[in-house]
C-alpha cells in the first residue's frame, strides 16, 4: 500500500487516478489548483467514480509515498510548487508528460535522481464539467514506459493488478524519441487549424517528413535507436489514423490555452542546437505556433 500524490486530475491524471484505484491497494490524494467535487471516469461503457482525497493548496499537503506530476508540461513551475510538502519525506516523483526533458523540467525542484520520467500512450480528454463533476473519457488502454532502475520498477509495481500496461525498459529514450516524432508532426495541424486528416496532403505530409527526418537525427545523436525508415513509418501511421482527430495542440490552441510547443517541437531544437543539427521546419513550426499564441 503507498500514499500517492497526483498533481493535476486532468485526462492523464484522472485515468492514472483510476487504475490506481483499480488495484485497490493505495490511498490516493489529488492535487489540483480549483475546487473539485467529484472526478469520475469512463472507459469501456463503465464510470468510475474516483475516491480520493482532494487538495487545493500546496500549503494543506503533507508528506507522501509517491508523487506523480500529469499537468501540461507548460505548468511544471506552478505543478514544481506542492513537491516540498509532498516530498519532505523523500517521495520518488513520476513525470507523466509529454517531451523527453522530463528530468531537465523538473532538477531545478528536485533531486534528479529522485525523478521517474514516464512516457504516457492514452487517448484520453477531460469532456465537461456536469454538476460540478469533472468527467474523464479514457478511448483506450493507458500505456506507461519508464526507464529500467529500482526507482522504475517500484513505479510499475503500483500498478500491479490494475489493467495499465506498464513497463520498465532498457532503452527508454527511444521510446520517448519515438513519441516525440509523432508529436511534432501535431504541429502542422494545430497551426492549420485542421484535423489530423491534413497531413494526407501531398505538400503537407512531405513538409510533416522534413521534420520528422529532424527529430530523427536529433534523436539518434541523443543515442535513441531510429532506423532510417522511421520518418516514413510515422507520416504512414498518421495518415491511416482517423482524419476527424484533433491533436492536443491543436485543442489546446481552439479553447485558447497555452500550448506544449517548447516540450514538443521547442525540444527538438534545442536539442538540434546542441549536436550542431538545423531542425528549421520545426523552428518554424514552433516560432509560428509561439507567435499564434501571443496574438
Ligand atoms: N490526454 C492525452 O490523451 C495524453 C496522452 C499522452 C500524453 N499526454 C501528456 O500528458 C500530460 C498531461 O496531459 P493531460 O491531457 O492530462 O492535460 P489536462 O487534461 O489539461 O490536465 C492537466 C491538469 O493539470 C492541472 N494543473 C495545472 N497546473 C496545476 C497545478 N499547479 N496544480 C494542480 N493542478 C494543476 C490542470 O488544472 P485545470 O483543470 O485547472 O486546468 C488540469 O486539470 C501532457 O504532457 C500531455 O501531453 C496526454
Amino acid at each position: 500500500m503507498a500514499r500517492i500524490a497526483i498533481i493535476g486530475a486532468g485526462a492523464i491524471g484522472g485515468v492514472v487516478a483510476s487504475l490506481l484505484q483499480e488495484t485497490g491497494r493505495h490511498e490516493l490524494v489529488l492535487c489540483v489548483r480549483r475546487q473539485l467535487s467529484q472526478l469520475v471516469v469512463k472507459y469501456d461503457g463503465a464510470e468510475r467514480r474516483i475516491e480520493a482525497v482532494v487538495q487545493t493548496h500546496p500549503e494543506e499537503a503533507k508528506a507522501v509515498d509517491w508523487v506523480m506530476i500529469a499537468t501540461k508540461a507548460y505548468d511544471a513551475e506552478t505543478a514544481a510548487r506542492w513537491l516540498d510538502p509532498l516530498c519532505a519525506n523523500g517521495a520518488p516523483v513520476a513525470v507523466l508528460q509529454n517531451g523527453v526533458e522530463h528530468r531537465e523540467r523538473f532538477a531545478p525542484y528536485i533531486a534528479k535522481e529522485m525523478i521517474v520520467p514516464v512516457i504516457v500512450d492514452c487517448p484520453a480528454e477531460r469532456t465537461c464539467l456536469e454538476d460540478g463533476r469533472d468527467r474523464i473519457l479514457q478511448r483506450g488502454p493507458m500505456s506507461l514506459r519508464v526507464p529500467e532502475s529500482m526507482l522504475g520498477r517500484e513505479f510499475v509495481q503500483l500498478f500491479a493488478g490494475s489493467r495499465a500496461d506498464a513497463l520498465a525498459v532498457d532503452d527508454w529514450t527511444t521510446v520517448a524519441w519515438k513519441k516525440l516524432c509523432h508529436n511534432a508532426v501535431g504541429a502542422l495541424p494545430a497551426l492549420l487549424l485542421k484535423p489530423a486528416g491534413v497531413l494526407r496532403n501531398e505538400a503537407i505530409g512531405q513538409v510533416a517528413l522534413d521534420m520528422l527526418h529532424e527529430c530523427v537525427a536529433v534523436g539518434r545523436a541523443e543515442g535513441a535507436n531510429l532506423p532510417d525508415s522511421f520518418a516514413e513509418e510515422v507520416l504512414t501511421a498518421c495518415r491511416r489514423g482517423n482524419p476527424d482527430s484533433i491533436n492536443s495542440l491543436h485543442a489546446d490552441r481552439i479553447a485558447g490555452r497555452p500550448m506544449e510547443t517548447a516540450a514538443r517541437n521547442g525540444a527538438i531544437v534545442r536539442k538540434g542546437r546542441v549536436h550542431g543539427i538545423a531542425t528549421p521546419t520545426n523552428a518554424m513550426a514552433l516560432a509560428l505556433l509561439d507567435e499564434l499564441a501571443r496574438s
